[in-house]
């Protein structure tokens, strides 16, 4: 074989044989979230960066390709902020970090989790508006924020959101008109007490009775 005809095998040779970078971007996403929590219980102890994946962490679940779908920190005594990098768990299905001490905002990033069946983050202390970047979470089926201090309006466009079936927002500071198009004719005021700048249903069918917070 001549060395024209050697080269590609060579140039094949030296990609494979580079050392496997041991990117574990979903552990770096989930190692982010641990820095800016307290974690008074210890609940995150399991979680070492150097490991290939975070799938034998606690509260951690994957699927057989070791992507994660499931972080299960209910109840788990955290206090601290969520951070942007959750956004990158795109296969996560079950975000359950409801009954702590979370604090600051929703991080907008969250509507990057296309395979997100349910988002658990109520009783909480969350603040700022409900991202209506949540509305591109086609999966979603639950979606609890019950009981932090939520404020702003209720994003229109999560009325798009054709597969949800549970939907709290009750005991939070939000404002404007209760939505009544799309998925949203199913929920009732159940899903809204306790927020006193909320000012009753939109009048059906009517867009421009969406007003404003004040
Ligand atoms: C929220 O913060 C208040 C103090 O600002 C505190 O009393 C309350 O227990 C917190 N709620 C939760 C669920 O941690
Ligand atoms: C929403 O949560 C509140 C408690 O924060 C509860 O009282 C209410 O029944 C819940 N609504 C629904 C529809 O489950």
């Amino acid at each position: 074989m001549t060395f024209c005809g050697l080269l590609p095998l060579l140039l094949l040779f030296s990609i494979s044989s580079t050392p496997k970078t041991t990117a574990n971007l979903e552990g770096d996403a989930l190692f982010s979230l641990r820095r800016a929590l307290k974690d008074p219980g210890n609940v995150l102890q399991s979680w070492d960066p150097t490991l290939v994946n975070p799938c034998t962490w606690f509260h951690v679940t994957c699927d057989q390709h070791n992507r994660v779908t499931r972080l299960d920190l209910g109840n788990a005594k955290l206090t601290g902020r969520l951070v942007p990098e959750l956004g990158r768990l795109d296969h996560l299905q079950y975000l359950e970090l409801y009954r702590n001490n979370l604090v600051g905002p929703i991080p907008k990033q969250l509507g990057e989790l296309k395979s997100l069946v349910s988002l658990d983050l109520y009783h909480n202390n969350l603040t700022g508006p409900i991202p209506p970047s949540l509305s591109r979470l086609t999966n979603l089926r639950f979606l609890r924020l019950n009981g932090n201090k939520l404020s702003g309006k209720i994003p229109r466009k999560l009325t798009k959101l054709r597969n949800l079936k549970s939907f709290n927002v009750s005991n939070n500071d939000l404002c404007g008109t209760i939505p009544t198009s799309g998925s949203f004719y199913k929920f009732t005021e159940k899903s809204y007490l306790n927020n006193a700048k909320l000012k009753g249903p939109e009048l059906m069918g009517s867009v421009s009775y969406d007003i404003g917070c004040d």
